[in-house]
């Protein structure tokens, strides 16, 4: 299998996981592959809830309902991809830039099931730069605090997110206690979210290898 159809893989593997409820549904091209499947299931489950604007187009577009998280409450199950993700399921995420929403609606799910191409599994957290979501006028105060940490931020040129904030991308920051830094970053005034997905990591891991799909939990 090539990496595309990992993430097909995957997606497909994802399917058994939907409840018969409402499923919250990530942002991205595995989450893409996921949201195809979910049309060839739809009448069974009742809904969605979308991270991203993108995702809830897409959704409607196959004829998914797509239902506001505050007249949903709690969820069973959240399901997207990542860009990093450690044996112990802790993630960066925001390499699409929805990351607020994912963590927003990951928090309201009682499973998070992520999806991956084995590309994605690393030992150590930071290869891929780490997307912050700032307020626009924190943003020289942000990276200020970000260099201060060991950072490099970055500007994504060009890009606003759904909630009308920057992107700040560092790499550069030590990640070897992901939970830790994911709570120091939050401190930073202006700071919106980091993709840092440790303090609640995901619960399931769907890798897709070149042999097929294997499924991790958190060791
Ligand atoms: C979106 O903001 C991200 O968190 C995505 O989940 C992540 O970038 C994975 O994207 P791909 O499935 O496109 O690799």
């Amino acid at each position: 299998m090539n990496q595309v159809e990992m993430k097909q893989a995957v997606a497909r593997a994802a399917i058994e996981f939907v409840p018969q409820g409402i499923v919250g549904v990530g942002t991205g091209s595995t989450a893409n592959f996921f949201i195809d499947e979910l049309a060839k299931i739809k009448g069974r489950f009742d809904g969605a809830v979308a991270s991203s604007e993108a995702s809830a187009q897409r959704l409607r577009g196959h004829g998914i309902e797509v239902l506001d998280l505050n007249t949903v409450g709690q969820m069973d199950v959240y399901i997207d991809g990542a860009d990093e993700i450690t044996r112990h399921l802790h993630m960066i995420k925001g390499g699409g830039g929805a990351l607020t929403r994912e963590k927003i609606v990951a928090a309201c799910s009682r499973q998070f099931v992520c999806l991956a191409d084995q590309s994605k599994l690393v030992d150590v957290l930071g290869r891929f730069p780490l997307p912050i979501e700032v307020i626009p006028m924190a943003r020289g105060y942000v990276a200020r605090q970000l260099v201060k940490l060991g950072g490099q931020p970055q500007l994504r040129e060009g890009f606003v997110t759904d909630n009308g904030n920057i992107i700040l991308d560092v790499l550069g920051l030590s990640i070897l206690n992901p939970v830790e830094l994911e709570g120091i970053l939050n401190q930073i005034v202006g700071v919106v979210t980091n993709g840092l997905f440790a303090q609640r990591p995901a619960d399931i891991l769907l890798l897709g290898k070149e042999s097929g799909v294997e499924v991790l939990r958190a060791i």
